[in-house]
């Protein structure tokens, strides 16, 4: 699975940490950044994975900054994606369940990094459910604008 990850400043750590999380089980990873600390915009790091997954370049992306929402705000602005704010576990695996989310949006400032872990893990190996979720979600489709 072709994986492409990226944060703000308030996520770059997190990002580091859960790039090499998802390395050492054998992902194939792309960083599209930021790459330090210093103070940037979020939407700049959301375009570039929310273009990714649009156009097929990867199959998933990760987001993560102070909280996760304004990455999700941005992602869902490209046709395809469907960006999901996740803070448990649980959430997670609902995303991949019924919202067949293929852009996982967390928390660094709210959540510890074995929380991260976990919510990446329940995202990725929950399949969707299709069905009634399907139709649900070609109902978002017909409104996207991009
Ligand atoms: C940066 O301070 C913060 O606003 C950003 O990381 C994020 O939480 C926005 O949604």
């Amino acid at each position: 699975m072709r994986i492409v990850i990226g944060s703000d400043h308030a996520g770059f750590l997190r990002k580091k940490e859960i790039l090499n999380y998802l390395t050492g089980k054998g992902h194939r990873v792309v960083d599209v950044g930021c790459y330090s600390e210093e103070s940037c915009d979020y939407p700049d790091y959301a375009k570039k994975v929310g273009r990714a997954v649009s156009l097929g370049k990867a199959d998933r992306g990760i987001l993560i900054c102070g909280t996760g929402i304004g990455m999700a705000m941005t992602a869902n602005k490209f046709k395809s994606v469907r960006a999901a704010v996740c803070w448990t576990p649980r959430v997670a695996a609902l995303a991949s369940e019924h919202n067949w989310a293929n852009v996982l949006c967390f928390s660094a400032r709210f959540l510890s990094l074995k929380v991260g872990e976990k919510i990446v893990d329940a995202w990725l190996k929950t399949p969707f459910a299709g069905g009634r979720h399907l139709r649900r979600l070609k109902k978002i489709e017909k409104g996207t604008v991009k």
